[in-house]
């Protein structure tokens, strides 16, 4: 399978890389570098002895992704590019309504003329909103989103979701009437598989690739991370007053191989794979599927200080401090549909997460800059 993955130099899709490249399928990727560098994609080079089709290019803008996807005309795309920092969305809403919804039209539109039809989606668990109960199982309802990045999430599902839906109705129309598609019609139904990531963290187990944030990061593992090297004094636990065993909030946190594995998996699955409970074998998706990619099992953020300080052979300094706004207490998946459908599921704990994580962050202490 040739796939093309949009920010495929970024965190998850660097990872996605490896696996698909391991799994014997072709890559290429785009990517504006606008939180990433080219040098991640050679290291996968030097992981997988494998080359990849690399293009620096901003998936919104048409005229270059019609000339790449004209020369790379791929079975798949995996789609990861977009701005992803949840407090940067909220002082910067528009850059974020602008890059994330864009890239996902312009991507849409430019299939749409090529005849290419199958797509998977970088979405996020924050789609649950609030009110939601874990573990969350797919048919949740979408909920009320606490900031513009989760929006962008939210609606680019939505806009996913919908091209489908027409696409479908547009094809039968003209099959009725013996017509073939003109250049803003769907040729075919289009397959759009529609991840949803809970908390992934850790790292390629060679150490050569991780996540690489800029600035101060503002997810947990991240800090931790750096706060174990040295590079900052302490973590702030974001508050110890929950409802939970040790009063702080409880996450699915999911190894990035085993997520970038569940890629490969949806990708296969659209193009008609299937795993054995599934009769219909062979037969292309044609329409949309949501899948969760989670463990199932939450740790606390003391959990998983506590698992990093085993991993990296010293105590991990923190202070509790106050709660963060627009933290929920609970968030971990229901993981059922993706075992039973993909035939995949996670396998690596979280001693896995904190040693891949802290070998990535000790042989590369400021990450691709050195
Ligand atoms: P990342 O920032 O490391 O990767 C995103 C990549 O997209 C970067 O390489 C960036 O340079 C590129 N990019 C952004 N806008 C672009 C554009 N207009 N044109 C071309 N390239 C562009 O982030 P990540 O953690 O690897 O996340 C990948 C995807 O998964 C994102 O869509 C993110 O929203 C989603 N996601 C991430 C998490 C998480 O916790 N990391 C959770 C759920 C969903
Ligand atoms: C995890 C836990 C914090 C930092 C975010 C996005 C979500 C998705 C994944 C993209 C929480 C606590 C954190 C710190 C802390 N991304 N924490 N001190 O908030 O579950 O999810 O990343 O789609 O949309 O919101 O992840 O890693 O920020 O936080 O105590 O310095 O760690 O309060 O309980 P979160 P996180």
């Amino acid at each position: 399978m040739k796939t093309l993955l949009t920010g495929g130099a970024g965190y998850i899709g660097s990872h996605t890389a490896v696996a698909m490249l391991d799994a014997g399928h072709e890559v290429a990727v785009v990517d504006n570098y606008v939180n990433s560098s080219a040098e991640a994609i050679a290291r996968v080079e030097k992981i997988t002895g494998k080359k990849v089709a690399l293009y620096e290019a901003d998936v919104a803008d048409k005229p270059r992704m019609m000339e790449i996807l004209k020369a790379e005309m791929p079975d798949c795309i995996i789609h990861f590019a977009g701005l992803k920092a949840v407090g940067e969305s909220v002082a910067m809403p528009v850059e974020y309504y602008r890059n994330n919804i864009d890239t996902t039209l312009t991507l849409l539109e430019c299939m749409r003329e090529l005849g290419l039809t199958n797509i998977v989606f970088s979405s996020s668990a924050t789609v649950y909103g609030e009110d939601n109960v874990p573990p969350f199982t797919e048919d949740a309802p979408k909920g009320m989103c606490t900031n513009p990045y989760g929006w962008t999430k939210w609606m680019q599902e939505q806009m996913l979701t919908d091209a489908a839906k027409a696409s479908a109705a547009e094809c039968e129309k003209l099959k009725a009437a013996g017509k073939t598609a003109g250049k803003d019609e769907w040729k075919s139904p289009l397959s759009v598989v529609l991840l949803r990531y809970f908390n992934p963290v850790g790292a390629h187990e060679s150490g050569l690739i991780g996540e690489d944030p800029q600035g101060i990061p503002n997810n947990l593992m991240p800090f931790i991370s750096q706060v174990a090297v040295g590079r900052r004094d302490h973590l702030t636990v974001f508050g110890d007053d929950y409802d939970t065993p040790d009063g702080t909030c409880r996450r699915d946190y999911i190894h990035v191989m085993d997520l970038a594995e569940g890629h490969v998996k949806a990708a296969e699955y659209i193009l008609g794979k299937r795993s054995e409970a599934e009769e219909e074998s062979g037969k292309p998706l044609g329409g949309t599927e949501v899948f969760n990619l989670g463990t199932g099992s939450p740790y606390s953020v003391l959990e998983m200080v506590a698992a990093f300080g085993r991993a990296c052979g010293h105590a991990v300094a923190y202070e509790v401090g106050a709660r963060r706004a627009g933290d929920v207490q609970d968030s971990w998946a229901d993981a059922e549909k993706a075992r039973a459908v993909l035939g995949w599921q996670a396998s690596r704990g979280i001693d896995e997460i904190c040693r891949d994580a802290w070998n990535w962050q000790s042989h590369n202490p400021h990450g691709y800059k050195e």
